[in-house]
């Protein structure tokens, strides 16, 4: 059966210290209250890691907190990184991987995001793996295939029983971003589609039915209701227009009001 709970989340990227996160969580936590439909969704953050802990603290359990990236091993001598015992220490509800920033400026190959699918879900966390095709994929074509490889490499080697702690972001490389325009709803349901195909082939009809598949890039309050009924997605991931925090609860009561037929 499809996990049919709405998922909105918000990928905060390199912003907001921790007092910023904190005023933006309590807040986001008095807006929901309000929404209509909200019992039919799931909401969930990810600050930068300093913000984590903090953000876990205040969300008391309604709001799911993830990281934005984690290393696949233990501990060790890699300077900089965060392993997945320091995040389980803190709570964390699931781990953002494979994001097209980290590919395109810290050069994460699918492979690496491969064992940190392994990593996450060893560690009990749900893994959202981005994938998405850039603007020459689109230009010639191929967008089918880039998607399918950055997939299939990504969740090689992850059992059919884990199949429910996934969560696919479709997020097409010349949507995101400054410079990026939301890719209309009817190549989002062609990609949704084409995406479930492939999770159907990894892991069966049932279990590929647990995995959530959700649409960012460029992502508001106004394009917002189409690409989620239209697109055929389970959620939507958004970053600049849910960074005030206005903004994404505008996006959410666009989305729910009414309740969205699931
Ligand atoms: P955007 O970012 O909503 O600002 O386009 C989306 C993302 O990078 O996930």
């Amino acid at each position: 059966m499809r996990n049919h709970r709405i998922l909105f989340g918000t990928n905060w990227k390199m912003h907001k210290t921790v007092s910023e996160a904190l005023d933006y969580v309590h807040r986001l936590v008095g807006m929901l209250a309000t929404v209509d439909g909200r019992q039919q969704s799931q909401v969930f953050v990810v600050p930068p890691f300093t913000a984590i802990e903090a953000v876990k603290r205040v969300s008391s359990g309604k709001i799911w907190v993830g990281a934005q990236n984690m290393h696949w091993a233990e501990q060790g001598a890699y300077t900089g990184e965060i392993s997945p015992r320091m995040l389980q220490e803190i709570g964390v509800d699931l781990v953002e991987l494979g994001h097209a920033e980290r590919r395109q400026y810290f050069n994460e190959t699918d492979a690496f995001i491969n064992r940190k699918v392994h990593a996450a879900l060893q560690h009990g966390f749900r893994a959202l793996v981005c994938v998405g095709e850039n603007s020459e994929d689109k230009q010639f074509e191929v967008e089918k295939e880039t998607v399918g490889r950055q997939l299939k490499i990504a969740l090689n080697g992850v059992d059919p029983e884990s199949a429910s702690s996934l969560i696919v972001a479709y997020e097409p490389v010349w949507a995101i971003g400054e410079k990026g325009s939301a890719a209309d709803s009817a190549h989002t349901r062609v990609m949704s589609c084409h995406i479930r195909s492939l999770l159907e082939e990894m892991f069966g009809r049932e279990a590929a039915a647990g995995v959530s598949v959700i649409y960012g890039g460029d992502v508001n309050a106004r394009n917002g209701a189409e690409l989620l009924v239209q697109g055929g997605v389970d959620g939507l991931f958004v970053g600049r227009a849910a960074w005030q925090v206005e903004g994404f609860a505008d996006l959410i009561r666009a989305c729910t009001v009414g309740g969205i037929p699931g």
